[in-house]
């Protein structure tokens, strides 16, 4: 690496699964149990700015302009080291990072950060790697940053090894008129994380089960986004949603993401489609509820969100944009 320093900037979105990845199979690499299916969150943006400098004498991450010595650093270092170990240095970087959504609350916000996170130091290592190899790196780093990568509505294959387990987009932003309405009923960090949580999977009894009928979901949330068709969507994403969640429920030590608001909202939810609105739910790995309806129904929808008790908050994201260098 030249002896100035090198640097590079990408914003990536986070994203929401519409069939979850949930447990891995080699946790050291970040090979998941399961295939997924994915919309990435048009609006919401994390900002990373890796820049490689040989003066440092140890990586340096801010965070909104706050250094971190901690946790996310390490982690943060060991992704950063396989790009170095591929390029052949080990210069120290300073890596900044900005998000305009809450971090840590099940709108995965490692998705996004490691999506760019990838991109800004593999442009700053003159690293040229092509969209499936960013995607196999960013699931190094966090799985679900696989997708992040990708615009609209995006599949991650599970694959047998390193090689063949990396995402794709089959279809554009445009394609279909839904939109996230991500109603915030608690904006602390979770206190498990994704990580720990992964590990966690293979002690619930559900997790076979879970991983063997994945194929089925993943068909037909396929189908269903293909054909644009509403209510088939709606079936399989809360079934999914509510299957991790069994999982999460009976592990050993047992995982609680939901709250009473989050129950509560589920329920009303299910409701609001039964009389006719096209809504449905689905949640990730904390208590806030991302309610993907159709943009036609969404101000109704998002105005009983707004009033619903113990929603802080509304957030919209329609489909959203690939990960890319500013
Ligand atoms: O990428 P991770 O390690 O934060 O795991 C993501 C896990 C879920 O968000 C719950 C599901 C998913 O597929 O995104």
């Amino acid at each position: 690496m030249p002896a100035n320093p090198q640097t590079a900037t990408a914003i990536a979105s986070p994203n929401i699964a519409f069939i979850k990845y949930w447990g891995n199979r080699d946790q050291s690499i970040r090979l998941p149990a399961n295939g997924s299916i994915s919309m990435t969150l048009g609006g919401l943006e994390s900002r990373v700015a890796v820049t490689f400098d040989p003066r440092l004498e140890s990586d340096r991450l801010e965070t909104h302009g706050v250094q971190f010595d901690h946790d996310p650093l390490p982690r943060i270092s060991h992704h950063l080291d396989l790009i170095r170990e591929m390029v052949g240095t080990d210069t120290p970087a300073h890596i900044e990072t900005e998000s305009n959504f809450p971090a840590g609350a099940g709108i995965a916000s490692s998705s996004a950060v490691f999506a760019a996170l990838t991109l800004a130091a593999s442009r700053a290592a003159s690293l040229p790697l092509d969209p499936p190899s960013l995607s196999r790196l960013a699931r190094r780093g966090s799985g679900s940053a696989c997708r992040s990568i990708f615009a609209g509505f995006v599949e991650a294959f599970a694959g047998d090894s390193d090689q063949d387990a990396f995402a794709q987009s089959f279809a554009p932003p445009e394609y279909w008129r839904i939109i996230d309405l991500i109603a915030i009923v608690d904006k602390q960090h979770k206190r498990i994380g994704s990580t720990a949580g992964h590990a966690l999977a293979p002690t619930s009894p559900l997790q076979k089960a879970r991983v063997a009928d994945a194929p089925r979901r993943l068909d037909l949330c396929r189908q269903a986004i293909t054909g644009r068709n509403f209510l088939p969507l709606a079936t399989i994403l809360e079934q999914d949603s509510n299957m991790m969640h069994a999982v999460m429920l009976t592990s050993n030590p047992p995982l609680f993401y939901l709250s009473p608001t989050s129950l509560a909202l589920m329920e009303a939810i299910s409701s609001w489609r039964a009389s006719g609105l096209r809504a449905c739910y689905t949640l990730d790995a904390g208590p806030n509820v991302h309610c993907i309806t159709h943009l036609d129904d969404s101000e109704e929808v998002a105005s009983r969100l707004r009033v619903f008790p113990g929603v802080e908050e509304v957030l919209q994201a329609p489909p959203g944009e690939a990960a890319r260098l500013v």
